[in-house]
């Protein structure tokens, strides 16, 4: 049943998004869902991360415990990076512990053409979980998301989880056509995705480009940035777009020319350098994960420190400077959200 008056209109979220004055200072956690939560291993007993993320209740349901739990201003869909690529038919399986692991990685010209496009027909159970999200989540904007062309592709090139993407960076010095077919496609493939989801009812998207800080900005700007904004540009004039990278403080400029109108900032990073270095951008971030381990009195100091250091930016929504880690206190997530709530109601 669509309803007109569920449109979040006065989502705080999307108002910081846009850059107006919202109500109070947003907040939600990237891996809000996920390992920290007991109602999350018990709805994943028993599944595979890919079987879980093909089935819409079980996608609606962990979707909904991190709002349920914490009250925070968004949710995030719950998938993975690699859910378009095993989707069209891409042999990659979710390792626990590791992350993806690829069968057979990518690294000829003959790879490149296994990467075919992405058809809405392909993960008919996107659309379907996020129908049931947006009708429970009412107010609650719902973030769609993807993996960026370059993180992707380190992971399909080097045929799992890498420390130094070595394969990756020699592919595209060695046979930059073939590091071209290869992203170009993922960004087809990422950019419909994120489609996909909007379509469905996603009201904002992040793309996450975890392991772009690995590359020079000279190599960022030649191998990665054409392709990370291909896959921006699809949603360009739906939704307000987030772009995320880890340990990419030399990337913060060069990341804002994709288009996206909201940079997520990593915790290495201070918001009010991040601020004067990007004046025409909505900043999101960024308390240190491992803050969460720290006694109240210090968690609260460095959740207002964040705020205050924010204060110089066009718009802030808060967050942490990178995923929730598996073994955080719920209890002292729920904190943050109500100290960043309390301190900046308006
Ligand atoms: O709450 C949310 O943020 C939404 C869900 C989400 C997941 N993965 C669920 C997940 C999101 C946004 C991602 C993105 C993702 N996946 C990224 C980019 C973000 C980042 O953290 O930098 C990357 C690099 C991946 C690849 C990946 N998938 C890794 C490294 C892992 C962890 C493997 C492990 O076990 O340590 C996964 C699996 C994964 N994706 C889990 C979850 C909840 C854990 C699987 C489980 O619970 O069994």
């Amino acid at each position: 049943m669509s309803n007109e008056a569920a449109v979040p209109t006065a989502s705080p979220f999307l108002a910081a998004c846009r850059g107006a004055t919202p109500s109070r200072t947003p907040v939600w956690f990237m891996r809000q869902a996920g390992r920290s939560l007991p109602e999350y291993k018990e709805a994943r007993a028993g599944t595979t991360m890919l079987e879980a993320c093909s089935t819409p209740e079980l996608v609606a349901e962990i979707t909904m415990q991190p709002v349920r739990r914490y009250g925070v201003d968004a949710a995030i869909f719950f998938s993975d990076i690699v859910v378009p690529i095993a989707a069209i038919g891409v042999d990659v399986q979710i390792v626990p512990g590791t992350g993806p692991v690829v069968a057979e990685p990518f690294r000829t010209e003959a790879d490149v053409k296994r990467l075919r496009n992405l058809d809405p027909c392909d993960v008919p159970y996107i659309t379907e979980a996020i129908g049931l999200l947006v009708k429970e989540l009412g107010d609650t904007p719902l973030i769609g998301f993807a993996g960026a062309p370059f993180t992707l592709a380190s992971y399909l090139i080097e045929g799992g989880p890498s420390r130094d993407h070595a394969k990756t960076k020699a592919l595209m010095k060695s046979h930059p056509e073939i590091w071209h077919g290869i992203a170009s496609r993922l960004a087809a493939i990422c950019g419909e995705f994120l489609r996909i989801q909007v379509e469905a009812g996603a009201q904002a998207v992040q793309l996450f480009d975890s392991w772009a800080g690995a590359l020079s900005e000279a190599d960022y700007r030649r191998f990665v940035l054409p392709h990370s904004t291909a896959a921006l540009a699809g949603v360009a004039q739906s939704v307000p777009r987030i772009h995320f990278g880890v340990g990419t403080g030399h990337l913060l400029e060069a990341m804002t020319e994709t288009g996206a109108e909201v940079s997520g900032i990593d915790f290495r990073i201070p918001l009010d350098q991040a601020a004067k270095r990007l004046p025409d951008k909505v900043l999101q971030g960024n308390l240190d994960p491992a803050v969460v381990f720290a006694d109240d009195a210090a968690l609260l100091a460095e959740t207002d420190a964040v705020l205050e250091a924010a204060k110089g930016a066009k718009g802030h929504i808060f967050n942490l400077g990178h995923g929730v880690l598996p073994d955080s206190d719920p209890g002292k997530l729920k904190l943050v959200v109500d100290r960043v709530h309390e301190a900046t109601a308006r």
